[in-house]
């Protein structure tokens, strides 16, 4: 499973204190999908059941967008 993410910041996130969660660790998105970027909001639950093979495309990157299965994009020189 893959999804298509669309980022729009040029640059990194400082991360503090303040973004600990109530267990003192610090969660990073890696689904691409929050609305709390960088920080994980919980949207990943929306992925549990992508299947392994396709990739995917959520409409606006909203976890609760329509989610459809697209192609995978392949360079030439691959
Ligand atoms: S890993 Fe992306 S919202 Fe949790």
């Amino acid at each position: 499973m893959a999804r298509e993410v669309t980022h729009e910041e040029r640059g990194p996130a400082v991360l503090d204190d303040d973004d600990k969660g109530d267990d003192g660790l610090i969660y990073v998105c890696q689904c691409g999908l929050s609305d709390s970027k960088p920080l994980c909001d919980g949207s990943h639950n929306a992925t549990t059941d992508e299947q392994d093979s396709a990739v995917y495309k959520y409409k606006n990157d909203d976890a609760d967008g329509e989610r459809r299965e697209i192609d995978e994009i392949v360079y030439e020189d691959e």
